[in-house]
């Protein structure tokens, strides 16, 4: 008998080819890649499912795992994990996993990229100038922000929040700046400490010290509101904040009335707090740059996070240790057995 695998959105060809090439049965809970799956439609299709392959907009939670006894396993394709319950997961004997590792340096690049076009009024300067407004060059058109030392020989310190991969990635990059690093990750001080590039630094500390703010900590209840008022209050009035983490990592409510009030310079944002809805007054805001939550967009990178998720949920139906399963000691419990030997 075939084993079936809930898809709850499509994923990239290069996944499904791996799905198919092994005669799984793939069941999709919505067809239209644009769409979301309503509820119902998930709770249908994991009953009855071996094992699910997720994106990170479905909401994987206990009720929805307690639907399917037989489930083997949930593939995430992403890294952040915030979007299944991984503690119910493992009180359930079932596997999770992502796809670590793979997004690195794209989504570095989207946070560096992020940094540069706020700081240089880029998307503005884009709308102007294909709108017919350039007649002439002008010394006070679109005038921003250095990332390098410019004109006035100063270094500009990036602050980065969570050092991890991504973080460590966003570091590297900002040497080729000439910026100097400050980086918080409660933690993972000793990594930060024998880090080539980033010296550590208390939250409060790297907000006052630094001319840009990037995030990069995973969502958690520990990292919910990380940037709040109080923070955003203690950064420069000229800084620049850049989240490619997760919308609630910061209160956006509070990011809208600090960006209004000029109490920081702008921001750019690539997830948001209540995804895909946009605080209101976040889109009236001309100092902000906007993205689709896009940080591990590239051909190669979500092949390959779709490669990886596809490995991840073959070895989930089979039976084995996915390569990147997050709780692996469910493998010892005896609710993981009950699992596998149902059939
Ligand atoms: C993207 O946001 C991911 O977690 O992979």
């Amino acid at each position: 008998m075939t084993q079936t695998l809930l898809l709850t959105r499509p994923v990239p060809q290069a996944g499904r080819e791996i799905l198919e090439g092994a005669g799984v049965t793939l069941r999709l809970a919505v067809e239209d890649p644009e769409s979301l799956p309503s509820r119902e439609s998930l709770e249908r299709g994991i009953q009855g499912a071996d094992a699910v392959l997720s994106l990170l907009t479905e909401s994987i939670d206990e009720e929805l795992l307690r639907v399917a006894p037989g489930l083997r396993g949930v593939a995430n394709m992403a890294v952040g994990l915030d979007n299944v319950d991984v503690a119910a997961a493992t009180v359930l004997g079932i596997p999770v996993s992502n796809t670590p590792g793979i997004l690195t340096e794209t989504t570095a690049d989207l946070a560096f990229a992020l940094l540069l076009v706020v700081a240089r009024r880029i998307p503005r300067a884009d709308r102007y100038t294909r709108a017919g407004h350039f007649r002439a060059w002008g010394p006070e058109l679109f005038v921003g922000l250095d990332l390098g030392p410019g004109a006035d020989g100063r270094a500009k310190t990036l602050g980065i929040v969570g050092f991890g991969r991504i973080g460590q990635a966003v570091a590297r990059r900002a040497v080729g700046f000439g910026m100097r690093v400050l980086a918080h990750d409660p933690g993972h001080r000793e990594r930060v400490e024998k880090d080539p590039v980033a010296r550590w630094a208390e939250l409060d500390e790297l907000l006052a010290g630094s001319d840009f703010v990037s995030l990069h900590v995973p969502l958690y209840a520990g990292t919910r509101h990380l940037i709040g008022p109080a923070e955003l209050g203690r950064m420069q009035r000229t800084a620049i904040l850049v989240n490619t983490s997760r919308g609630p990592v910061v209160d956006e409510r509070a990011l809208v009335e600090a960006l209004r009030a000029g109490r920081i310079a702008g921001a750019g944002l690539d997830v948001y707090e209540d995804e895909p809805a946009l605080a209101p007054g976040l889109v009236e805001l001309e100092n902000t740059v906007l993205l689709p939550h896009v940080g591990s967009a590239s051909r190669s990178t979500r092949d390959g996070m779709a490669r990886a998720a596809a490995e991840n949920a073959l070895a989930h139906l089979r039976g084995e240790r996915a390569p990147s399963c997050v709780n692996p000691e469910v493998y010892e419990s005896e609710a993981y057995r009950l699992r596998v030997t149902r059939r």
